[in-house]
């Protein structure tokens, strides 16, 4: 008994000391109002008007939206750039050959000169951030559903064109709060961004798909670019006489060195998150789609694995599609664990009972009966779902079909790019797999007539089905593609695109309005539960869902125990790459250069003694977006650039646990490391601010002895 008093007490301390801060993507305007006080009790010793400001520079003008999907931050005063390896891989890629294969073997810019120009790729600041509430909602109170969504859409252009009048900036507006409230987000874009320098995949890609979304955790997940400007300061397509952006602030690179309990906030653009789903959502969710998409996709990497295998010329050409398949493939995998162990729709039906307690008091008669509107809705929406993910995961992901989905609209080029990382047999294997399990997982209401004209005549053998179309079709050769494209006439008769068209018209004119309209119904309820959990609790703070807007999300610099007997400790260090390595498995192979280092124990100033730390761990609440988001002390200063979760952190984009959820980062001192000691990039240290000053210590930490004893080691 006295056991179980300890440990609720023990659980209670921690949970009453870690709780606070770390759940929560908080909207970087509101941290004065919202968090100031809490980030500092935590430890933070800078102000919230020195991370946003309107009036000054501040911490937020360092960090960048990359290229629409990941973050990156500003480290010179000359526009250098730091964003992960995983989000410049495309660029890295692109630039890479038979001869110059950077993807192998880095890349590092030895002088401006020698930086590389990327088509498409763009970064945004954020200029200031306004609440336009009233301006999109006044007056349009009896309005409601698509009709309301219309009226905001119709009213959002005057505002942004007259929020960036005369300047060269740009203005987005975006719903929060499932519409209960809108911020506008003026910004600048900047599209020369240029490649300075990324290492081997042996580092930057280290532990490969078998460590991703995992802890213990060795990947150098760095890349290096350059913001440009015309001469003028000002944004410019790339040109010779654009010079080095003067960044209105950069970031500080701290190489004292991290402690578990140091504070720490994560600075960035997270991506999506569905933190108020009722239990009827999450239900669908865990019982319906993610099992759907986790075997439609296990089907197609099954396939791409075995072709990769087979074929070195395959394997290049599919190692980007593999990954991205096998990323969210794995991210569902644990996702659904995770919600499963913590009970996750328990937990919301009790959520929802107290709600409806509440719901039924006087006053709050608007809400007696929204959970049971919402069940009804989801109930109404859950039929749809697992179709949806077999059109999109699996017919979809018919690369011929993809290709034939507009067609004569798309450029030659396009198409050559297509065929650059197209296999022929891959593809028609993948059309087989996806054709059959398409047909066993959905009713028959979902199947193009086309379809099952072709099922009949092939007397349901998806094998002679499919040789049959790879054999009359020209769309699976790049040289006939191009020749038919812009003909009509003959695009009509080619059955992979008539095929491919019949899927994409019955998903179109009959899932896609359905689930519109189920979804758009389900958003109003939901706008109103979220204003009914607003209003039920007041002394609460509630953040906003990621909508890949710019937030902050704080916590600590610490390890955990995720699950039974499993200890994470906050650190790894190049030790565990060594151990790895040992294992013979190719996603831990290293490079020579590295083990050499290793042995002459040659860290520089960036090592802690013999030791090199790597990556670690801190509570900071994150989603995919927030990938080469700054990790940053309570100084301001960088010290770690975020890339992942943990495993049993998947969970979070649904339900966040702040004794298990964890976000992981690579220790800048790592990557300075391996900037200066391995790649000889000695300049671009030169360029940084670096600083060495000991993180302050929160005064909740400094109490206990076991973190005086970590803090002494
Ligand atoms: N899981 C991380 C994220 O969602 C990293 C993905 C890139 N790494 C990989 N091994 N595929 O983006
Ligand atoms: N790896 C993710 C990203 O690319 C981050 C995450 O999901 O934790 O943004």
């Amino acid at each position: 008994m006295l056991k179980y008093r300890l440990l609720f007490l023990l659980i209670f301390f921690k949970t009453s000391f870690h709780a606070m801060g770390e759940e929560g993507m908080w909207l970087p305007q509101l941290l004065k109002q919202l968090n100031e006080q809490d980030m500092q009790s935590l430890g933070m010793k800078m102000s919230a008007e020195d991370i946003y400001s309107v009036n000054k520079s501040s911490l937020k003008d360092a960090i960048v939206s990359f290229n629409g999907g990941c973050t990156g931050e500003i480290i010179s005063n000359e526009g250098l750039l730091l964003t992960n390896h995983h989000c410049g891989y495309g660029q890295i890629q692109s630039h890479s050959s038979v001869e110059n294969d950077y993807l192998t073997d880095g890349f590092w810019a030895m002088s401006k000169d020698e930086e590389l120009a990327n088509e498409n790729l763009f970064v945004t600041f954020i200029i200031r951030i306004e609440d336009v509430t009233d301006q999109m909602l006044a007056g349009l109170d009896a309005l409601e559903g698509k009709a309301l969504e219309d009226s905001i859409s119709a009213r959002m252009p005057s505002v942004k064109e007259k929020a960036v009048e005369g300047t060269h900036y740009e203005a987005l507006i975006k719903p929060f709060f499932y519409g209960n409230k809108y911020y506008m987000f003026v910004t600048e874009k900047y599209e020369d961004v240029r490649l300075v320098g990324a290492p081997p995949s042996s580092i930057g890609k280290f532990g490969g798909d078998t460590d991703n979304w995992v802890w213990p955790r060795h990947t150098g997940d760095f890349s290096i670019f350059r913001v440009y400007s015309g001469p003028d300061g000002k944004p410019a397509k790339y040109s010779e006489d654009n010079i080095p952006l003067k960044p209105r602030h950069f970031l500080p690179v701290n190489i004292a060195g991290i402690n578990e309990g140091d504070f720490s906030m994560v600075f960035g653009f997270p991506g999506r998150t569905q933190e108020y789903l009722t239990s009827y959502a999450v239900e669908a969710l865990v019982d319906s789609i993610n099992p759907a998409r986790i075997n439609i996709r296990e089907e197609k990497l099954a396939i791409m694995k075995a072709e990769m295998d087979q074929s070195d010329k395959v394997r290049i050409q599919y190692a980007s599609k593999y990954a991205r398949v096998a990323n969210y493939w794995k991210k569902w995998i644990g996702e659904n664990r995770g919600l499963k162990i913590s009970e996750a729709v328990k937990v919301k039906r009790v959520e929802e009972k107290a709600f409806q307690k509440w719901a039924d008091k006087q006053g709050n008669e608007d809400y007696k009966n929204l959970l049971t509107n919402l069940e009804k809705a989801n109930n109404g929406l859950t039929p749809y779902e697992v179709p949806l993910q077999y059109m999109r995961e699996a017919i979809f992901g018919i690369e011929a079909f993809r290709l034939s989905l507009g067609l004569d609209a798309k450029s030659d080029a396009s198409i050559a790019k297509f065929f650059k990382d197209y296999n022929r047999p891959t593809d028609q294997m993948m059309m087989k797999a996806m054709l059959k399990t398409f047909d066993e997982n959905v009713a028959d209401e979902y199947k193009p007539e086309e379809f099952q004209k072709l099922k009949s005549k092939f007397k349901g053998d998806y094998g002679k089905l499919t040789d049959y179309l790879f054999e009359k079709s020209k769309l699976t050769t790049e040289k006939e593609a191009l020749a038919i494209k812009s003909n009509p006439k003959k695009l009509d008769k080619d059955p992979v695109y008539t095929l491919a068209n019949a899927f994409y018209g019955l998903f179109k004119n009959s899932i896609v309005p359905e689930i519109e309209q189920r979804r758009i119904e389900i958003d109003q309820l939901q706008k109103l539960y979220v204003k009914g959990l607003i209003e039920m609790s007041p002394e609460k703070k509630f953040y906003p869902d990621a909508n890949s807007t710019m937030r902050v999300s704080y916590g600590l610099i610490d390890g955990n125990e995720p699950e039974d007997g499993v200890k994470y400790t906050f650190q790894t260090t190049l030790e565990g790459i060594i151990r790895k390595n040992e294992s013979g498995n190719p996603d831990f192979a290293m490079p020579e250069k590295l083990r050499k280092l290793y042995d002459e124990k040659d860290y520089g100033e960036y090592g802690i003694g013999d030791k090199m730390p790597v990556c670690f761990l801190a509570s900071n609440h994150t989603t995919g977006g927030n990938s080469g988001s700054p990790i940053i002390d309570a100084n301001g200063n960088l010290i770690g650039l975020n890339f992942d979760r943990t495993w049993q952190s998947t969970m979070s984009d649904v339900m966040y646990n702040a004794e298990i959820c964890r976000n992981i980062g690579v220790d800048i001192r790592y990557i300075l490391f391996i900037v200066d000691k391995f790649a000889g990039a000695t300049h671009l240290i030169e360029e940084m601010n670096i600083v060495k000053e000991r993180p302050m210590i929160p005064l909740e930490a400094s109490k206990t002895a076991e973190q005086e004893a970590l803090i002494e080691e």
